[in-house]
């Protein structure tokens, strides 16, 4: 008879954005698995995102900071997890400009702790073992008008979030190099969807349209991103964590690349429509302001290899995806007036103010 497989899978970060979705996924996908979710709550991390699956028989919360080497080597020595999958970091880049070595401590020294534990609790054996890195198209720095991203591209971060996002993919190989550890890196364009902190472009804009607020756009708003629904990212990684190659790095995308000024009009448009307000109302918001220091151009993503090797691809157009987010955060204004309190505000002074 088939074993049933039970494993123990560690992921960090899993009460964020992405990790959330990601912890949602594999609590209800694999029952006979074990979902470890390691965050330390700083203000990106929210209990409430997974509120549905808080019960669950196969799910466990884990309050630890990966900063802290000697936690994290016991929760290894304690669960003995089989595989990781790691997303915990300090994500946003205006952050990372005002505060860089918040960056260095979570996403570097964070990364090498997470790599000593799983070392040396797998040094044995590392048969059925996976470190997988959760990593941004923003290592590969920025491209002109044309060009894609690809998995051979080299790294040229501009950013303290991007160099510190890049040194942690380094040292994931370095660790698979050096000591034999099995790793898989993916590196995925702008995600967007439910519980994304409003600190990011889509969420801080709806959030601002719903209070009539201004809509800050740096520079002249002629940048570009890929966005991907979360939920596809959330899916391309099961799919590579379960059947992509050991040793390998896969490129996840949205094929989706907006100009940010396009987007926010199309967001306002659809904004004045779900809100019952007059045509043109939420783009008379948007305000020019002085441009992100060390702005990247555009990033687009070459998602052929996880596309041909794999079969993935987006199932949400953008159009669906957007409008499916502006819906989940009119229908969670609880979630939202919550995470925009106190410290938020603070934070939204000193940044546009
Ligand atoms: P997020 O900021 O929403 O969530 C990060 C989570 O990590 C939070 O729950 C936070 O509490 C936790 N965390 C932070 N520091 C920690 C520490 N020291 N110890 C333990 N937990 C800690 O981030 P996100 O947008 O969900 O991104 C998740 C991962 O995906 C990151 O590694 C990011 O670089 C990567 N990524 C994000 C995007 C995107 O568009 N958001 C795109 C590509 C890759
Ligand atoms: O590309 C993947 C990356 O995407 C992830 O690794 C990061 O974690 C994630 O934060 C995101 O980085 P960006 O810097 O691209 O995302 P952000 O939402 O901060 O900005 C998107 C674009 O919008 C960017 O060109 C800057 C612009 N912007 C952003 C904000 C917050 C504005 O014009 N005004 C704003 O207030």
């Amino acid at each position: 008879m088939k074993q049933i497989e039970n494993k123990k899978i560690l992921i960090t970060g899993g009460a964020g954005f992405i990790g959330s979705h990601v912890v949602r996924l594999f609590v209800n996908k694999y029952p006979n698995d074990q979902i470890f979710n390691l965050d330390s709550l700083t203000y990106a991390g929210n209990l409430e995102n997974l509120k549905d699956v808080e019960n669950a028989k196969n799910y466990t919360f884990l309050k630890a900071d990966i900063n802290d080497a000697d936690e994290i080597n016991q929760l290894f020595a304690i669960h003995k997890f089989d595989k990781v999958i790691h997303l915990a970091a300090e994500s946003h880049v205006d952050r990372s400009i005002a505060d860089p070595l918040a960056f260095v401590r979570t996403n570097v020294i964070g990364t090498v702790n997470l790599l000593n534990a799983a070392k040396d609790c797998w040094k044995d054996d590392f048969t059925d073992k996976l470190f997988y890195h959760v990593s941004t198209d923003e290592v590969y720095g920025t491209l002109g008008e044309t060009g894609l991203f690809t998995e051979t591209t080299s790294y040229d971060p501009n950013s303290p979030y991007s160099a510190s996002k890049a040194s942690s993919d380094h040292f994931v190989r370095a660790y698979g190099e050096t000591y034999k550890l099995p790793y898989m890196i993916s590196n995925c364009s702008n995600n967007y969807g439910p519980n994304q902190f409003p600190e990011k472009l889509i969420p801080l804009f709806i959030h601002n349209i719903v209070q009539e607020k201004s809509l800050p756009v740096y520079g002249d708003g002629k940048y570009t991103r890929d966005w991907l629904y979360v939920l596809d990212h959330a899916v391309a990684i099961d799919l590579a964590f379960h059947k992509g190659k050991v040793g390998e790095t896969y490129n996840i995308g949205g094929f989706n690349e907006w100009q940010n000024i396009d987007l926010i009009k199309l967001l306002c448009e659809l904004m004045d429509k779900k809100l019952g307000r007059e045509t043109g109302s939420s783009a008379k918001l948007i305000t020019y302001i002085k441009d992100r220091p060390g702005h990247d151009k555009r990033y687009a993503i070459d998602a052929t290899k996880i596309n041909k090797e794999l079969g993935w691809k987006p199932s949400v157009t953008f159009e669906e995806g957007l409008s499916k987010t502006v819906d989940w955060y009119l229908e969670n204004e609880v979630w939202l007036n919550n995470v925009t309190s106190g410290k938020y505000q603070e934070y939204y002074n000193k940044q546009y103010n």
